[in-house]
C-alpha cells in the first residue's frame, strides 16, 4: 500500500493512501489527529472526500459522469428514470420482470394520505413549492413512522414526490388537485397532475414525456454535492429516511445548488428586458463588486464541461422544434455561452455551463412554471439522495458525521 509522510513538530508520520477503482487517490487521514493532534482544515471541502462510494463517478476534467458504471450518454439515450433508479438505489438496472414489479410498487404508492392533502390548505397561494416538498417529506415521518420496511419508504419517496409537487402547483393556481392514475406512467403520470383539469381530456405529449424522462435522469445523482452531502449527514445521526430527505430539499433549494435553475430564467428575461445584449450581463459577472453570478455557469467539479449540460443544449434545440415553441431566451442563453467562452475571465477560471443553464429552458417551453424549477431537480435527485443514504446507512462502519473546527474566537474570560 503506498502511503504518504507527513513532517509535523519534527515528527514523521506515514499515511495510507487510498485509490479508487478509477485511479483517484486519498490520504486518509483518519488517524492524523490520534497521532499529531492535528486536524486539516478545508472550508468547503474542496479538497476532502467524505466517504468511498459506488453509486456515481465523475471526472471534473474529462467531463464524465457514471451511474453504477453506466455513461449517463447511455442512461439519457436508453433507458426509463425509474429504470436508473433502480440502478442507482440497488446497483443494477432491472430486468423485465423487476421492473415491471417496481413500477407497479411505485404505482401503488403514488396517492398521498387524504390527511396530508389538508396541509395544503394551510400554505398561502405563493408558497415556494420547495418549501412544501420539504415540509412535505417530513411530514410523511408521521404518517409512516416505524422503520420496519425500508424499501417501502423508498417506494412511498419516489411514488409521492410527484404527486406532491403537482398538489403543490395546483394549489399555486387555485386549480382542484388531480389524483394520481394507475394506467399511466411515471412521468405521464406526474404531467397528468401537473397540467389536467376535470373539464377537459388531457393528452401527454411524446415529446414533453421524453423531455421529462430525460431532465430526471440527468438529475438523478451527482456524488457528494452539496445536497447528497447533506442527507448523509442527516442520514448518519440515524435520522428516518423523510428527515434525510427533507434535509436534502432544504439544501438544494439555495440559488448556489439546485435554485439556479430558477436563476438562470430570471437572469435571462433580465437580459431580456434590458435589450437581450448578453454582453452587459458579462461585465457585471466579471465585477466582483457587483454580487451578480452567471447562474447556470461555473461548477466546483467540472473544470472543462458538464455533460449533463451538452445533452440538455441539443435537447432544448429538440424539444422546442417538436413542442413548436420559439423561445427569445434559448437564443440570448447560446448568445450568453458564446460571449462568456470566449472572454479570458470565463476561460481562465474554467467556468463553462452546468446542467442548470439549459434545463430551465426546456422546463418552460413543457409548460412548468418557473417557480417549480427547483422542484423539478429534486424530483430528478430523488434516488440519487436515496441510493447515497442507503450506501451510508447499509455500511456497518459509518459513523455519525461530526466535522472538527479551528477555533478563533475569545479566549477564557470570567463573568
Ligand atoms: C449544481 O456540486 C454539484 O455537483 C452540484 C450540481 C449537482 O448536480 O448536484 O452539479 C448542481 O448546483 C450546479 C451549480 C449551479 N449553480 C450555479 O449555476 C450558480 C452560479 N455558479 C457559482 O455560484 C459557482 O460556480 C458554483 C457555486 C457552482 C461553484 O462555486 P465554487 O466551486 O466555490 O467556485 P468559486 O465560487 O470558488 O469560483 C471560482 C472563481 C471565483 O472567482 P475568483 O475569486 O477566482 O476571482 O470563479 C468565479 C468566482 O467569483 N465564479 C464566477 C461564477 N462561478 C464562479 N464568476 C461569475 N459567474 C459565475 N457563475
Amino acid at each position: 500500500m503506498s502511503t504518504a509522510k507527513i513532517i509535523l513538530d519534527g515528527k514523521e508520520i506515514e499515511l495510507p493512501v487510498v485509490t479508487g477503482s478509477e485511479g483517484e487517490r486519498a490520504i486518509d487521514i483518519s488517524r492524523l489527529r490520534e497521532l499529531t493532534g492535528y486536524v486539516t482544515l478545508d472550508p468547503g471541502y474542496g479538497n476532502t472526500g467524505s466517504c468511498q462510494s459506488a453509486v456515481t463517478f465523475i471526472d471534473g476534467d474529462q467531463g464524465i459522469l457514471r451511474y453504477r458504471g453506466y455513461p449517463i450518454e447511455d442512461l439519457a439515450e436508453k433507458s426509463t428514470f425509474l429504470e436508473v433508479a433502480h440502478l442507482l438505489i440497488y446497483g443494477e438496472l432491472p430486468d423485465a420482470k423487476k421492473k415491471a414489479a417496481f413500477e407497479q410498487e411505485v404505482t401503488m404508492h403514488t396517492l398521498l394520505h387524504e390527511d396530508m392533502k389538508k396541509f395544503f390548505e394551510g400554505y398561502p397561494s405563493t408558497a415556494h413549492p420547495m418549501a412544501i416538498l420539504g415540509a412535505m417529506f417530513a411530514s410523511m415521518s408521521t404518517f409512516y413512522p416505524k422503520k420496519k420496511d425500508q424499501d417501502l419508504d423508498i417506494i412511498r419517496i419516489l411514488a409521492k414526490a410527484p404527486t406532491i409537487a403537482a398538489f403543490s402547483h395546483k394549489k399555486s393556481i387555485g386549480q382542484p388537485f388531480i389524483y394520481p392514475r394507475n394506467d399511466l406512467s411515471y412521468a405521464s403520470n406526474f404531467l397528468h397532475m401537473m397540467f389536467a383539469v376535470p373539464a377537459q381530456k388531457y393528452e401527454v405529449s411524446p415529446a414533453v414525456h421524453d423531455a421529462l424522462n430525460l431532465l430526471l435522469i440527468l438529475h438523478a445523482d451527482h456524488e457528494q454535492n452539496c445536497s447528497t452531502s447533506t442527507v448523509r449527514m442527516v442520514g448518519s445521526s440515524n435520522a428516518n429516511i423523510f428527515a434525510s430527505m427533507a434535509a436534502g430539499v432544504s439544501a438544494l433549494w439555495g440559488p448556489l445548488h439546485g435554485g439556479a435553475n430558477q436563476e438562470v430564467i430570471e437572469m435571462l428575461e433580465g437580459i431580456q428586458a434590458a435589450g437581450g445584449d448578453a454582453r452587459k450581463a458579462i461585465a457585471q459577472a466579471k465585477d466582483k463588486n457587483s454580487g451578480f453570478k452567471l447562474m447556470g455557469f461555473g461548477h466546483r467539479v467540472y473544470k472543462n464541461f458538464d455533460p449533463r449540460a451538452r445533452i440538455l443544449k441539443k435537447a432544448a434545440d429538440r424539444v422546442l422544434a417538436e413542442l413548436g415553441v420559439n423561445d427569445p431566451l434559448l437564443e440570448i442563453a447560446k448568445h450568453l455561452e458564446e460571449a462568456a467562452l470566449s472572454d479570458p475571465y470565463f476561460v481562465e477560471r474554467k467556468l463553462y455551463p452546468n446542467v442548470d443553464f439549459y434545463s430551465g429552458i426546456i422546463y418552460r417551453a413543457m409548460g412548468i412554471p418557473t417557480e417549480m424549477f427547483t422542484v423539478m431537480f429534486a424530483l430528478g435527485r430523488m434516488p440519487g439522495w436515496i441510493a447515497q443514504w442507503k450506501e451510508l446507512r447499509d455500511d456497518p462502519k459509518t459513523r455519525i458525521n461530526r466535522p472538527r473546527q479551528i477555533y478563533t474566537g475569545a479566549k477564557e474570560r470570567r463573568l
